[in-house]
């Protein structure tokens, strides 16, 4: 079969360079199904971004594609591996290669900004002490919050636990990134700082990003390609540029933010 007539997604099935790759996934909590029958492949190296209107599944998409939330039905294969019955020891391979910042951070509010980014490199690393407290020092730095070493979380502004939070995500230099709206509630300069710490670490460590963001700008400024979680499914929009001229009358109104059009219905279910 000549390549120019497979879809991009069975595309990916053939594909070396498919470390993520999600067929008929669907995900339910109980009898509320949140997403259903979803394809989606992520290559090495890219930096996919998930855009959508609140509630349609984007954090439970991100989990589910990190191993965290076990789908109803379909598969999941991460690293060309079955995930679903894989062994423990095999996942946690796995796992190790990932970071994650979650939407509300989790950060350990009784350790330290410095001790939390030493927690992970404690409890997955042999390194020493010494080593340990200048990759710390190293990550603090890079977010621009070595300042805050010996303070807690909660005395330090939502724009820099989000810092932190981005800090220990990347303290084991991990290869595939997961950031759940690594910019909500930062000020326009602030967000912008971010991303550009996003692009600049993951060009450092040539890893694969996947990210949730609504603020389109900086979804324009970080993507290769777009992806809209919608009605339980997920309509993946291309690049930059084919976003920006999608025909699809959803993804036009959510990226211009215009109040009329068909996600009106989806918003009165919130
Ligand atoms: N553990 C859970 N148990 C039951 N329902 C859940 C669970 N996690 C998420 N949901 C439901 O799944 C739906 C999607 O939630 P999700 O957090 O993925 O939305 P979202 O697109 O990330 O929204 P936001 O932009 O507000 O963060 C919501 O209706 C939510 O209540
Ligand atoms: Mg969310």
């Amino acid at each position: 079969m000549s390549e120019a007539i497979l879809s991009n997604e069975t595309k990916g099935l053939i594909n070396k360079n498919v470390i993520i790759e999600a067929k008929n996934l669907s995900v339910a909590f109980e009898a509320h199904t949140v997403l259903k029958n979803v394809d989606l492949f992520v290559e090495k190296g890219e930096t996919l971004v998930l855009i959508g209107p609140s509630g349609q599944g984007k954090t439970v998409l991100l989990k589910t594609l990190a191993g965290l939330i076990e789908p109803t039905a379909g598969t999941l294969s991460l690293y060309h591996k079955q995930w679903r019955g894989l062994p423990e020891n095999e996942k946690i391979k796995i796992l190790d290669k990932m970071g994650m910042l979650f939407q509300k951070n989790a950060l350990f509010d009784s350790l330290s900004c410095g001790e939390n980014i030493a927690f992970p490199l404690r409890e997955k690393t042999q390194k020493s002490e010494l080593e340990i407290q200048e990759i710390v020092d190293y990550f603090l730095e890079s977010v621009g919050i070595i300042h805050a070493k010996n303070l807690y979380p909660e005395e330090i502004s939502g724009g820099m636990q989000k810092r932190l939070g981005i800090a220990r995500a990347l303290a084991l230099m991990p290869e595939l990134i997961f950031y759940d709206d690594p910019t909500a509630g930062l000020d326009p300069i602030t967000s912008k700082k971010i991303i550009e710490l996003i692009l600049e670490l993951k060009k450092k460590n040539n890893a694969t990003v996947i990210a949730i963001t609504n603020d389109m700008n900086r979804a324009y400024q970080m993507a290769d390609r777009i992806a809209m979680v919608y009605q339980q499914n997920l309509i993946i929009t291309g690049n930059v540029e084919e976003t920006k001229k999608h025909s699809n009358p959803a993804v036009h109104q959510f990226i211009k933010g215009e109040l009329l059009g068909p996600l009106n219905s989806s918003f009165e279910n919130l």
